[in-house]
């Protein structure tokens, strides 16, 4: 060999080498960085200033550990990132706005993450009153832009930061969907870059659309997403607190069914919000409509509920507008572009969705509540609450969207949170135990479901399969294997 080739032998075994030999993530981080700075996209890696910036996660539980974040700010950038992801052999997560209770928008560690957040065009179809928002967008600004152009609505979380994708992908729950349905519910298309940089349009009836109105994270990158629209509601709301005073819990489990009989009886109109909280037993919500609607509606509750204390307290206040009744809801990022700030805590969420063919028992219901009580640590804290779904989910089928949610009737979820932004070791261990009574009661009714927003990250596939999706879980699996079929997204908690 000659010294000339030698020398360049050695430099090749040195880049493609030595690094591995020192740690096998940065040198894929040096590889990632190279490929995306060679194709102009602009990316982090763990040794940049801003890297704690870049990796900020709401869910402080899960520490993010990606080997590099690509900002893309085209289309072009993004299917590049995508080349360099497969090239270096890492897997793809694609983060919308971080908040995510189970640190999906991170992924496990090792991803190259894929940040959207330069991402968030919007339009609106006059024909159609269509809203097509960009794959970064969040929801205050998105919500105020439809409501002060068009007078138009669609339904979201409460959340003004909250990212819509993720939002819609996870389902999503808000104070309109028990009368227009939920996020995922209107989607009418999504525009996905699949892993090999391909631009789809997943419309009405594809099965690409329908996986992703549950299952979306694992087939791409979203690069937009349209929903329906709506009128507003009503130009105002009715905002409410139903307390039953300091009752036990059997009282309180028995007031819950109260609540459950109303509804099931058809008496709750679809235009009202009710979030029964587990730490004080009261209900608190938005009616949209007139005040003098919302009293009707309300008397029998109350008067069922005076039969079980009778220390009940109705008080409501009117909210002039329907856009100050979106404020009341997902807070005041509501009216700043950003949408505000994103926030965080170390927390385990869990959840429970029931449906009108199985709702509580008096035995469940008491158990849930019992549950919570028990919660006694000072280094985690508990809040919890059970929304109120039903309304137009009668019409649903499980079978129409991947998140199977058809006829359900209540969104259970509670969560442990750390002091101080600190998570204990065991405390993963002590919040399902807390909670195991009550789910095994309720498996008793019928095979446990979910909400995948609020899904326990800590259940394994066959736990997280069933609950979120049952019989459309063989499915997904299908249309995964097709759309995207290296696993390329499937480097998350949820992947099928
Ligand atoms: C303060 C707060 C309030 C909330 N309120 C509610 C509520 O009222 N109702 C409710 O249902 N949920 C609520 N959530 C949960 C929230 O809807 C979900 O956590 C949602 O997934 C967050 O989306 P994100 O983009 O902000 O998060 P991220 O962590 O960035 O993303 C979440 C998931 O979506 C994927 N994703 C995001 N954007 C894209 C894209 N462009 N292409 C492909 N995949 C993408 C990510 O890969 C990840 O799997 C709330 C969360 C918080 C923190
Ligand atoms: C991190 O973000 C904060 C606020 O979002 C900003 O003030 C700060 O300059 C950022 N730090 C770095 C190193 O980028
Ligand atoms: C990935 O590798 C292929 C084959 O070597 C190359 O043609 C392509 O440009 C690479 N992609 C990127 C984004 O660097
Ligand atoms: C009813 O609730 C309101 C608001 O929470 C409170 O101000 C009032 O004192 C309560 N009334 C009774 C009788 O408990
Ligand atoms: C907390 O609750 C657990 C189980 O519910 C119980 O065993 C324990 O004694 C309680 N601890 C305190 C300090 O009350
Ligand atoms: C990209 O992948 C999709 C799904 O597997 C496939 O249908 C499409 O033809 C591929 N595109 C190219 C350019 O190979």
């Amino acid at each position: 060999m000659a010294p000339s080739e030698l020398y360049q032998h050695c430099l090749l075994a040195m880049l493609c080498l030595a690094p591995t030999l020192v740690h096998g993530q940065s040198s894929k981080a040096d590889i990632i960085q190279t490929c995306l700075t060679s194709a102009n996209v602009h990316s982090t890696i763990s040794t940049d200033e801003s890297w704690a910036n870049d990796t900020a996660s709401f869910q402080f539980r899960l520490q993010p550990q990606p080997v590099s974040v690509a900002f893309p700010e085209t289309k072009e950038d993004v299917a590049s990132a995508l080349g360099c992801a497969r090239n270096a052999s890492v897997k793809v997560s694609v983060l919308g706005r971080g908040h995510s209770f189970q640190g999906y928008g991170f992924g496990n560690p090792g991803n190259l993450v894929i940040d959207m957040g330069a991402f968030i065009e919007l339009s609106f179809d006059d024909s159609t009153n269509q809203l097509t928002f960009g794959g970064g967008s969040n929801v205050g600004p998105t919500a105020k832009y439809v409501h002060d152009k068009f007078r138009r609505h669609f339904p979201h979380v409460r959340g003004s930061h909250v990212g819509l994708i993720g939002s819609s992908f996870g389902g999503g729950y808000g104070t309109t969907c028990r009368s227009l349905g939920i996020p995922s519910d209107n989607l009418v298309s999504v525009e996905y870059m699949l892993y090999n940089g391909t631009i789809v349009n997943a419309g009405p009836g594809s099965d690409l659309l329908w996986a992703a109105q549950g299952a979306g994270s694992n087939f791409g990158v979203a690069l937009s997403a349209t929903t329906k629209t709506f009128e507003l509601p009503y130009n105002g709301a009715v905002s409410y607190s139903l307390a039953v005073g300091e009752v036990d819990t059997d009282a309180a489990s028995a007031a819950l069914l109260a609540i459950q009989k109303w509804a099931l009886d058809g008496q709750a109109p679809d235009s009202i919000s009710l979030r029964f909280s587990l730490s004080n037993f009261a209900s608190a919500g938005f009616f949209y409509g007139p005040e003098a609607e919302f009293d009707s509606a309300m008397a029998p509750l109350v008067d069922s509920l005076q039969t079980i204390s009778p220390a009940i307290n109705l008080t409501k206040t009117i909210i002039p507008t329907f856009w100050e009744a979106e404020v009341a809801v997902a807070g005041s990022g509501m009216n700043l572009p950003t949408g505000g700030t994103l926030g965080g805590r170390a927390s385990l969420v869990q959840s429970w969705t029931t449906t009108n063919q199985h709702p509580f028992t008096l035995t469940q219901a008491k158990a849930l509540l019992d549950g919570y009580r028990t919660l006694n640590r000072t280094d985690i804290t508990g809040t919890g609450f059970i929304d109120l779904w039903g309304g137009v989910s009668r019409d649903i089928a499980d079978s129409d969207h991947a998140f199977a949610h058809g006829n359900n009737l209540w969104l259970a979820r509670v969560d442990g949170v750390g002091a101080g932004g600190v998570w204990p070791s065991d405390g993963v261990a002590y919040m399902q135990n807390v909670f195991k009574p009550f789910e095994d009661t309720l498996k008793t009714s019928a095979p446990l479901r979910s909400f995948v927003n609020y899904v326990n990250s800590e259940l394994s596939v066959k736990e997280w399969s069933s609950r979120l999706y049952g019989a459309n879980y063989a499915r997904l699996r299908k249309i995964k294997s097709v759309v995207d079929p290296t696993d390329l997204f499937s480097g998350f908690g949820l992947a099928i």
